[in-house]
């Protein structure tokens, strides 16, 4: 299948919605690439510690020969759903057709019924899910997330404190449950990538001179009187801000080359300098995007994202 195929031909492309896609940020952060990847068009080894819905990822993948990947993120689910595309994305395409057609032939209240039913199922499974041991029900497990994650409310992965998913019914009218030909680039893409549910600074040993890395970590969150409160739901907290960027001086010195996206405080506080001091000495540039789905509190509009590289 085409790897470094024209930029409009869109696959691979993130086969989940996940919150802080950075879909919208794709072209500013190619601009940002390492003088010699635009003129090689080749990136021996590429490590994203923080994949979630890997745009970033799919999108060299679509424009660059990328020769070798490491991927981390320490969400269990979204690591199961990428190990199944790579081992058994037929099956996982066969079930997801059957899930689609069952699902669009029903009526809009029959549909809503469904997305709860299997809601149910899919939280039934927690615990009778070994999560370090790939298996057969892995497929199923990854049937249902996909599933959810394209009828759900808003399309995106959220979970409660007993790790239930618990994102409402959303309404579309001809939701794509089955992207068969996408989810097949996916799985072309994931050959020769590696994938491991992981804190980000496992990445550490994967990561050598001239090692392309591109880090994404959870936005600072903001609470209702939009000022940045230093503690995530995600877990994700300054004090990790704070080790992500050790992290990434301890990287720098093995000479890898190092593109770190974040939103930028000041869209809120002009005198917030978090990052600006935490990325002291670096390129810290400030770019515009759009919102994506995960901001509650800022709206839609256009906001600065920071783009810090050390090249
Ligand atoms: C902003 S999202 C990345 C979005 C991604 N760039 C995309 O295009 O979809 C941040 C990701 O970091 C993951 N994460 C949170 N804490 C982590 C940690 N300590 N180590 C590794 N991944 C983590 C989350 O599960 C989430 O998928």
């Amino acid at each position: 299948m085409a790897k470094s195929s024209s930029k409009n031909f869109k696959v691979p492309r993130p086969f989940l919605k996940w919150a802080g896609g950075k879909t919208q940020l794709l072209l500013e952060l190619e601009k940002r690439l390492p003088q010699s990847v635009l003129d090689s068009g080749i990136i021996e080894r590429y490590v994203e510690p923080f994949v979630g819905g890997g745009a970033m990822f799919f999108f060299l993948k679509r424009n660059y020969q990328v020769k070798q990947s490491i991927l981390l993120d320490i969400n269990p689910e979204l690591i199961l759903t990428y190990r199944v595309l790579q081992n058994d994305h037929l099956n996982l395409i066969d079930k997801l057709k059957d899930m689609e057609d069952e699902h669009l032939h029903k009526s809009e209240k029959s549909r809503k019924e469904n997305y709860y039913h299997i809601r149910g199922l899919y939280n039934q499974q927690i615990g009778e899910i070994d999560y370090s041991n790939y298996g057969p029900e892995w497929i199923q497990r990854a049937a249902y997330l996909v599933f959810l994650n394209k009828t759900c409310f808003n399309g995106l992965f959220r979970s409660n404190s007993n790790g239930e998913f618990n994102v409402p019914f959303g309404r579309y009218k001809n939701p794509k449950i089955c992207d068969e030909v996408n989810l097949k680039y996916v799985h072309e893409a994931l050959k020769k990538t590696e994938l491991l549910c992981a804190d980000f600074a496992h990445a550490e040993e994967f990561i050598e001179e001239d090692t392309l890395v591109y880090l994404d970590p959870p936005y600072r969150p903001l609470n209702s009187t939009s000022h940045f409160t230093g503690y995530s739901s995600e877990g994700f907290d300054d004090e990790d801000q704070t080790k992500l960027a050790e992290f990434y001086k301890k990287m720098d010195q093995k000479g890898s080359n190092l593109i770190l996206s974040n939103s930028d405080p000041k869209n809120h506080d002009v005198n917030d300098n978090f990052f600006d001091e935490l990325y002291e000495g670096y390129n810290i540039q400030r770019v515009l995007a759009k919102r994506n789905i995960n901001s509650k509190t800022s709206g839609r509009g256009e906001i600065k994202e920071l783009i810090i590289r050390n090249y």
